[in-house]
């Protein structure tokens, strides 16, 4: 077999299992961008390869996937997170800034800002083995910054070596041009925006924020009608502050995910395990919130929802640029296990975004993404809080 590159002297942590597909002594071997072989050396067929890395019995894992951020944006809240610091409640900020304060910063700036910005927090993220990442729009609200913002996250895939993956956030808060008429805000949405940006092909998906502070089940699910109608799958952020019935709603749309989903029910977790819609587990925002009710893990756990973990990287609820962190977070504040976080990053995080024929896993046909750790043991990518052992990254073979 002639390939491009392989990689041995490797330990592999393939996560195509629930015990993370370990494989001692492993090789990878790609060709075209590809992996071709993945699996023990010993049983590797004979190759002919281009180049040879010596990996020096450094555990590999497939690309971490941060399937959940909202990375372009203007400005900053720390005059909100003094305040947040001080005693005052998220959703009572909502109503004086909050998401319309980052959105006015988004306005304001233009697309080389948003990009020079929103490419130093990616750096942060490719750093620590990022080779896949969600973003989300959602800081216009109108039709020329949605799209800006849309144009500029598609755009970091040319700026840097890395997949990205983004969506439409339309729904995500009232602007302040329509406080008085959120239905006319809604026909802009599923009338204009939905249908330009699906022929444009700006967006992989729509997301919506159902929640108190923001849309009701009956407004998510006229915008996630429009998208269904444009051939746009949805995902949603459900249950974070109050029951919406977000996680049934999202089921009901065959959402790719749900997120957040710290007052989801239980019934609301069976619907969700029946749609195959992935648990995104947001532990950054639990956390810049003081939030106190966690998301429902057991009850994920019992019906088998699938669940991801993410960043939820954006300027309000959630400042944390790290996706080890993220993962550190989600065992430490909810208890998931070791293996539940590093799925989370991986192969559930693909699946969170459709991707998980490219992605999420190391098996032949998935694309070269791989991380390569300077770590005694995969856990220690959980263990270590604020620590990076990250040794090399490869995107698409190179
Ligand atoms: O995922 N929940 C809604 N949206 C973001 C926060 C947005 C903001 O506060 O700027 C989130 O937490
Ligand atoms: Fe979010």
């Amino acid at each position: 077999m002639r390939v491009d590159t392989i990689w041995r002297d490797s330990r592999l942590a393939t996560m195509t299992t629930d015990t993370l597909g370990i494989v001692e002594n492993g090789m990878i071997a790609a060709l075209d961008g590809r992996i071709v072989y993945c699996g023990p050396a010993t049983d590797a067929p004979a190759i002919d390869a281009r180049e040879t890395i010596h990996c020096d019995g450094r555990w590999i894992t497939p690309g971490l996937i941060d399937c959940h951020t909202h990375l372009v944006f203007g400005g900053d809240r720390v005059d909100e997170f003094r305040l947040r610091l001080a005693g005052a409640r998220y959703e009572d900020l909502a109503a004086v800034g909050g998401i319309r304060a980052t959105v006015a910063a988004t306005r304001a700036a233009p697309a080389d800002t948003l990009r020079t910005q929103a490419l130093a927090r990616l750096d942060v993220m490719i750093a620590a083995g990022v080779t896949t990442l969600e973003v989300k729009s959602g800081y216009g609200l109108d039709v020329e910054t949605e799209i800006r913002q849309l144009e500029v996250a598609r755009s970091l895939g040319e700026h840097r070596r890395v997949h990205v993956s983004p969506s439409y956030l339309g729904a995500h808060a009232v602007p302040p041009e329509y406080l008085d008429n959120v239905d006319g805000y809604l026909d802009l949405v599923c009338t204009r925006m939905i249908p330009e940006i699906a022929s444009g092909r700006l967006a992989d998906s729509v997301d919506a924020f159902c929640e108190t502070i923001a849309f009701s089940a009956a407004q998510v699910a006229r915008v996630f009608g429009a998208a269904h109608a444009h051939g746009l799958q949805v995902r949603l952020h459900a249950d974070q502050l109050s029951d919406l019935g977000g996680a049934a709603l999202a089921a009901r749309f065959g959402a790719l995910s749900a997120d957040h989903l710290e007052y989801a029910s239980d019934a609301g977790a069976a619907a969700m395990a029946r749609s195959g819609t992935v648990a995104v587990i947001l532990p950054g925002a639990f956390l810049t919130l003081h939030e106190t009710r966690k998301p429902p893990i057991g009850a994920f756990r019992r019906h088998g929802v699938r669940m991801a973990v993410a960043t939820d990287l954006n300027p309000g609820s959630s400042p944390l640029v790290s996706p080890l962190l993220a993962m550190g977070l989600a065992a430490n504040l909810f208890g998931l296990t070791i293996e539940e976080c590093l799925l989370g990053m991986t192969r559930e995080a693909a699946r969170a975004l459709g991707r998980q024929d490219r992605a999420g896993t190391l098996e032949a046909g998935r694309d070269c993404d791989l991380a390569i750790w300077s770590i005694e043991q995969p856990a220690e990518l959980v263990y270590w809080l604020g620590h990076n052992p990250l040794h090399q990254r490869v995107f698409s073979g190179s």
